[in-house]
């Protein structure tokens, strides 16, 4: 189906079938725009042109059209992926039966609460980066960060499309809810702890896109595998625009590796105090910055035994990311290797759960490996200017608040230490004050046509065939 942009709320659901749900979303839709006002990007960037990307269909071959629109105006729509005629249910207890296109009863508090959970880290993730553009490397890089936001604000019509279409008065309380909770919020925080961390420099906002916006990507495949059509077909269109963020995040890390490898070929040193003193970033501090977020967002997936996750892939609510790999679809009595610290946190053994209660692991494990490939082609860049340094995504039992890993004492490499060791160790692991305020100092906004700041390098190519000094915003 086409969408209809002549709607106050454009949509390819055939919204104005359903006058009643038309309405309330409608109502919705002011108290959304009020709170981009507010949450949103800050300052008067909302008054500027920013050559956006907006869908509007759900065509893979053209979803989208680009133009400069003031962030305001951005037509924040309801986009569903088509229809699959005769899809079955791809896993659990009800494998191969038609799948369901209104809310089993029996699952109605499990899948709202999926619901919820995702819908709350898009509207946290524009909080969190609302103040990016003051320091931003480029045009190019603001405008890339507004796209980011502006699709995080229609991922949560996304959601709450959802819970007002099917979860009735409940859905619509939780929709306003969404609005009410704010990152960092002390009394009405986002529901996800790394959704309340500040993203204020742009290395945390390129990891964040990377690693984090990656976990979306985990999350949307697995619910995209959902027994419960609507949200199916929602996770897969999303899916088609979250590529985006996480090319954002892969070429941002990748420009400042370069730009600090172009750097240390300049100065013809690897010292890290002469590559900071030169405006740049070392590498040791890109992998620190890598060591925080890959670890946060490995937490993310939740614990690696999971009673709930068993019961969502047993009811056919979340599956795993690309089920289709996999060849037993039920599960019903296999079992799964997972790895524990023994019991007095000095080593490390496995032990066989039933595979359907390792569910978050499994999905973990794809997730770390597809961190993996950007990562590969960064060591790649490196090798290539002969330097010896290689990257690596840190040990999964390395700093953890989830999982067995949790409370324990390991080092980036995997091997556990003694507390005192790791606490001591642990500015050397992740950013530092010192580093921290390294970063911060070089946080200055450039926004000349095609100017890049001095820690950043160019990237290979502009947004749609545009240069890279295109006019991005009209500042
Ligand atoms: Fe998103
Ligand atoms: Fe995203």
């Amino acid at each position: 189906m086409s969408i209809n942009y002549a709607e106050k709320i454009p949509n390819n659901v055939d919204l104005s079938a359903d006058r009643q749900l038309q309405r309330a979303l409608e109502r919705w839709q002011p108290a959304f725009l009020n709170w981009w006002g507010e949450m949103g990007p800050d300052g008067d960037f909302q008054a500027r042109d920013v050559y956006l990307r907006t869908a509007t269909s759900v065509d893979a071959k053209g979803w989208a059209t680009y133009g400069h629109v003031k962030m305001p105006d951005y037509r924040w729509g309801i986009f569903l992926a088509d229809k699959t005629e005769d899809r079955t249910i791809g896993f659990g207890d009800n494998f191969g039966q038609p799948v369901w296109q209104q809310v089993p009863g029996e699952f109605r508090s499990d899948l709202r609460r999926l619901i919820v959970t995702q819908g709350d880290t898009e509207p946290a993730s524009v909080e969190q980066q609302r103040m990016l553009a003051y320091t931003c490397p480029s045009l190019y890089d603001m405008r890339n960060l507004f796209q980011v936001n502006v699709e995080e604000g229609r991922h949560l019509w996304a959601m709450v499309y959802l819970l007002h279409a099917h979860f009735g008065r409940d859905g619509r309380e939780e929709a306003e809810d969404l609005l009410e909770r704010h990152s960092g919020d002390i009394n009405n925080p986002r529901i996800l702890t790394t959704f309340n961390e500040p993203i204020d420099d742009w290395m945390s906002f390129f990891s964040f896109t990377y690693f984090t916006d990656r976990d979306g990507k985990f999350q949307l495949k697995m619910l995209a595998e959902s027994a419960f059509d609507p949200l199916s077909r929602t996770c897969r269109f999303m899916l088609t625009e979250e590529a985006h963020h996480m090319f954002v995040g892969e070429t941002g890390l990748g420009r400042v590796i370069r730009r600090g490898l172009e750097v240390m070929q300049e100065l013809n040193t690897d010292d890290p105090q002469r590559i900071r003193d030169h405006g740049a970033i070392d590498l040791g501090l890109v992998q620190k910055y890598i060591n925080f977020w890959y670890s946060s967002s490995l937490d993310l997936f939740g614990a690696d035994r999971s009673t709930n996750a068993a019961a969502y892939f047993a009811n056919g609510l979340k599956g795993r990311p690309d089920e289709d790999r996999f060849e037993d679809h039920i599960e019903a009595d296999t079992a799964y290797g997972i790895e524990e610290p023994t019991e007095d946190g000095a080593g490390v053994q496995e032990v066989e759960i039933p595979t359907r209660n390792a569910m978050n692991l499994v999905a973990r494990k794809g997730y770390s490996k597809d961190c993996d490939i950007g990562v590969t082609r960064w060591n790649r860049m490196i090798r290539k200017a002969g330097v010896d340094f290689e990257i690596r995504l840190p040990s999964d039992r390395f700093r953890r608040t989830v999982g067995p890993f949790a409370g324990f004492h390991f080092a980036p490499d995997g091997t556990p230490v003694p507390k005192e060791v790791y606490e001591s160790r642990m500015d050397g692991w992740i950013p530092s004050e010192a580093d921290r305020a390294h970063i911060k100092s070089l946080m200055k906004q450039v926004t000349a046509p095609g100017k890049m700041a001095g820690w950043i390098a160019p990237p290979d190519r502009g947004i749609n065939n545009n240069p890279v000094d295109y006019e991005y915003v009209r500042l």
